[in-house]
C-alpha cells in the first residue's frame, strides 16, 4: 500500500464513521482491509483504493467500513455502570416517569447485543415495579453484521462466559448445539436499528437514558463533541447518559456535565437545561 492510498484511507475511514487513524495504524488498515481485498475479488490494496475512489455507496463501501470497526463486548461490561443502571438509575426513573409509564433506553454503539440484553436482564429482574409500563430499548450500530448477530441472540460458549452471572445464563439462556440462545422474552425487549452516530438520529425520538459507551474513543475531538451534543438534545430534560470509563465530556463540550456522584454519568448542562421546556425535579 502505497502512502497516498493509506492517506486516502485514512480521510475515507474518518468521514465515513468518524474513525480516527493515527499514522501508525498501516498495519491494522492492511491487515483488517486484505479479507475485503479477497471478498470482491481485489488482487491488492491499491485496487480497492481505486474501487473506492470510483465508487458511492454500495456493498463494498460498507465492508470497508465495517472490516475497521472494533466490535468488542461483552455482558455487564465493566459491571459498575449495570450496577448504577439496577441501584440507581431505574428505581429513579420508575419514581419520575410513574405517571407516564413510559421509559426509553438507548444503547448507541450496541454492537452484538450484550450491552442492550445486559440492560434488559436488569429490567426484567424489576418486573414487578413495571407492571403495565411500556419500557423501550433500542440499540443502534453502524455495522449491519453486529446488529443481524444481536437480533439472533446466539452467542458462543465463550461469550457467555464473559462477564455473565451463572444464573442470569441459566435463567434467559438455552444451549443449541456449541451455541447459547438468548429467551425471545429479551430479545422482543429490545429493537435494532442501523445508525451512524455522524448521521442525524433526531427521528429516535428522546430517551430517559442513553449508553454510549466506547465508541467516542474512536473518534477525534470535534465528532466526539458533535455526537455528545446532538445526544444531549436527544436526552430527556432530566434524563442520564453513560460513556465508557475511558471516555469524557470534559473539554469537549458544556452540553453534558459530570453527575458529581457517579463515574460516567452525565446529565444536561445548564445551557442545554434552561432551554428544555421543563424540568423534572430529580435526575435519573
Ligand atoms: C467497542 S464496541 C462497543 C460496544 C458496547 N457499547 C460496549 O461498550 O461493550 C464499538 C461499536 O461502535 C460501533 N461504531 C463505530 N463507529 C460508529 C459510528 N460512527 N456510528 C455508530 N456506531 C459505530 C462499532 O460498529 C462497534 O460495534
Amino acid at each position: 500500500m502505497t502512502e497516498a492510498d493509506f492517506t486516502f484511507l485514512r480521510e475515507y475511514l474518518k468521514k465515513r464513521s468518524g474513525l480516527a487513524l493515527g499514522p501508525e495504524k498501516r498495519y491494522l488498515v492492511e491487515s483488517r482491509l486484505s479479507p475485503v481485498c479477497r471478498r470482491f475479488n481485489l488482487a491488492t490494496l491499491s485496487d480497492l483504493v481505486g474501487a473506492l475512489r470510483l465508487s458511492r455507496e454500495g456493498p463494498m463501501e460498507q465492508a470497508v467500513v465495517e472490516a475497521m470497526t472494533t466490535n468488542e463486548t461483552f455482558f455487564f461490561r465493566d459491571r459498575a455502570p449495570f450496577d448504577l443502571f439496577r441501584d440507581v438509575l431505574l428505581p429513579r426513573a420508575i419514581a419520575a416517569r410513574a405517571s407516564t409509564r413510559r421509559l426509553r433506553i438507548w444503547s448507541a454503539a450496541a454492537s452484538t447485543g450484550q450491552e442492550p440484553y445486559s440492560l434488559a436482564m436488569l429490567i426484567h429482574e424489576a418486573a414487578a415495579q413495571l407492571v403495565g409500563w411500556q419500557v423501550e430499548i433500542v440499540g443502534t450500530d453502524l455495522s449491519t453484521e453486529v446488529l443481524e448477530k444481536a437480533r439472533l441472540g446466539l452467542y458462543s460458549h465463550f461469550e457467555v462466559q464473559r462477564g455473565l452471572p451463572v444464573q442470569l445464563l441459566v435463567k434467559h439462556f438455552t444451549q443449541v448445539g456449541e451455541q447459547w440462545r438468548i429467551s425471545p422474552q429479551l430479545t422482543n425487549m429490545v429493537s435494532y436499528r442501523p445508525l451512524n452516530l455522524l448521521h442525524p438520529f433526531d427521528h429516535l425520538g428522546q430517551f430517559d437514558i442513553v449508553y454510549c459507551r466506547n465508541v467516542l474513543i474512536y473518534f477525534d475531538a470535534p465528532t466526539k463533541a458533535d455526537v455528545l451534543e446532538r445526544i444531549a438534545k436527544a436526552l430527556t430534560p432530566d434524563g442520564a447518559v453513560l460513556l465508557g470509563a475511558a471516555e469524557t465530556v470534559i473539554g469537549l463540550t458544556e452540553a453534558l456535565v459530570p453527575d458529581g456522584q457517579h463515574r460516567g454519568l452525565y446529565r444536561q448542562g445548564a445551557t442545554h437545561r434552561a432551554a428544555a421546556p421543563q424540568r423534572l425535579a430529580a435526575g435519573f
